[in-house]
């Protein structure tokens, strides 16, 4: 009976830690097959927060897309027809100019990038930075705060500006819990 009982505790001394072991290292495999990166830009700090919320639940490192010339809040009034802002969203074709004219994304296959919603669209320095880099073969996630406009609009727009791009499911963050985060970023 001791002999048996030996053999028992043998058995769960040495062959039970092989088992968990290579169960923690399939997992750590699985996640270093998809390198993610949080690229954001935000006028005023909410697309920020957003960006470290995903940035913190989805394990990925974060980039700001600083614009050369930050944005005063002169440059924020939206009534204005005359500011910064409704003059570079009233021409899509314009494309203000970044801090980081290039960011080394190459390591990286999922790559999300979120803003701000101005005039129910992407700020046209997102098409700036999307254009600068080379995001061929990478899966760009789409993210966006508002004030209660939503996200549709811009994705459908990024699509038809960058048909030969790959973009996952977009997400407007606006009021979006830990567990609705954890299970959108997943899908990538
Ligand atoms: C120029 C400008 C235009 C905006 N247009 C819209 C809009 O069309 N719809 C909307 O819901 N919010 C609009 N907003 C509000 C912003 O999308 C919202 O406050 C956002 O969370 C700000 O993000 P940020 O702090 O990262 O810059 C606009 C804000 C600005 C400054």
């Amino acid at each position: 009976m001791k002999k048996i009982i030996n053999i028992i505790m043998l058995f769960l001394v040495t062959a039970l830690p092989l088992v968990s072991c290579s169960k923690t290292n399939k997992s750590t495999e699985m996640k270093s097959d998809v390198k993610a990166i949080v690229c954001y830009f935000s006028a005023t700090g909410t697309t920020a927060d957003a960006a470290r919320r995903i940035a913190e639940i989805a394990g990925g490192d974060i980039h700001e897309i600083a614009p050369a010339e930050k944005y005063t809040s002169t440059d924020l009034d939206w009534t204005d027809s005359l500011s910064r802002s409704y003059i570079e969203m009233h021409n899509r074709t314009f494309r203000p100019a970044l801090k980081d004219s290039v960011t080394d994304l190459s390591e990286y296959s999922v790559v999300y990038i979120g803003y701000p919603n101005w005039w129910n669209t992407h700020p046209t320095i997102i098409s700036t930075f999307i254009e600068n880099n080379n995001l061929h073969g990478k899966t760009i996630v789409p993210f966006m705060t508002s004030g209660g406009s939503n996200i549709i609009n811009s994705e459908k727009e990024l699509k038809e500006q960058y048909p030969d791009l790959s973009f996952g499911e977009g997400m407007l963050m606006n009021g979006k819990s830990d567990e609705e985060i954890k299970e959108w970023t997943s899908k990538f």
